[in-house]
């Protein structure tokens, strides 16, 4: 066991369809050994035949890995892309087998791995682990919600479509979508960053979600976010309220784990949601997230 990389003995065979389904991993797998080389990570990697592949540093520090860590992934990166046959894609699609290369400190063996794609996995981890933050973003919640974005496969265009967002101060969060087009609706009784403020398609409630009465916010939203630092449990109770109201494709929740307790309470509070949510439910802890998870949900 490393930072950032467990790895487990089995006794015997795994069946064919195992996974982990490990909320707090990025990425879990069957391992197919270790590499010294290119072409020794080609040899690990040829019985998975695999159109997808992965190039992920071992260990990535809270705010982001270091110009030179990623130079020696991208190296390797790029003598993988250009072996023969090599890997073209870095998007799988649900059932694409895809090989994952750890690669850590100078000198030490990379991990080779492989995994099914299925729906709910991240697309493309490499790319949620290279975001850095921005000095004018005006939190760290602009890192979660880009990487919400991003497992969501929704990244590029929300224009024309309408965000609420429950406890969106100082704005982040919200700068993200809205340079991304959408019309955000944040609500949070706490001062929000000048930038947002100024933005044409913002629209500050400076009220608690409590306090939300309808002709505040449109009749129909697209998306509901909540960021609010609130017990999961009563974020849920205004979630579900305001689902059933503004029937929204999408939901995007930061659920807060402060507590031994509600970590305990959290898979009941996952499977009641999913009789409400507007599609299938996933739930996982993104790179930008600490003491808490995101549950995404799209129609
Ligand atoms: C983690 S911060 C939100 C960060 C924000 N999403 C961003 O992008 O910068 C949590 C916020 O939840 C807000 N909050 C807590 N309870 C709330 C409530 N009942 N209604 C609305 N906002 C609430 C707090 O005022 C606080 O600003």
């Amino acid at each position: 066991m490393r930072p950032q990389l467990i790895t487990w003995k089995v006794q015997g065979e795994l069946p064919g369809n195992f996974r982990l389904g490990a909320q707090f991993a990025q990425v879990s797998g069957v391992s197919l050994g270790m590499a010294k080389t290119v072409l020794e990570v080609a040899e690990r990697a040829a019985p998975a035949q695999a159109a997808v592949w992965h190039i992920l540093p071992r260990e990535v520090p809270e705010d982001g890995s270091a110009a030179e860590t990623w130079a020696r992934v991208d190296g390797i990166e790029t003598e993988i892309r250009a072996l023969p046959d090599g890997p073209q894609r870095c998007q799988p699609k649900p059932g694409d087998t895809v090989v994952s290369v750890i690669v850590g400190a100078e000198g030490e063996p990379m991990l080779v791995g492989c995994h099914r794609h299925q729906p709910g996995d991240l697309g493309d981890p490499a790319a949620l682990l290279r975001l850095a933050l921005p000095p004018e973003a005006p939190s760290r919640a602009w890192m979660k919600m880009e990487q919400a974005l991003d497992w969501l496969g929704i990244q590029e265009d929300l224009k024309g479509r309408t965000v609420l967002e429950l406890g969106s101060a100082p704005g982040g969060a919200s700068l993200s979508l809205l340079s991304r087009g959408a019309t955000v609706y944040g609500v949070d009784t706490g001062a929000m960053d000048a930038r947002v403020l100024a933005h044409p398609s913002f629209h500050h409630l400076k009220v608690a979600a409590g306090d939300l009465r309808p002709g505040m916010v449109p009749d129909q939203v697209d998306l509901l976010v909540s960021d609010m630092n609130l017990e999961p449990r009563v974020v849920c109770q205004y979630v579900e309220k305001f689902a059933s109201r503004l029937r929204p494709l999408g939901l995007i929740l930061t659920l807060k784990i402060n507590s031994a307790k509600v970590e305990a309470e959290l898979p009941d509070l996952i499977h009641r949601i999913r009789d409400w949510a507007p599609g299938p439910v996933y739930v996982r802890q993104l790179p930008a997230n600490r003491q808490e998870v995101t549950l995404v949900s799209w129609q």
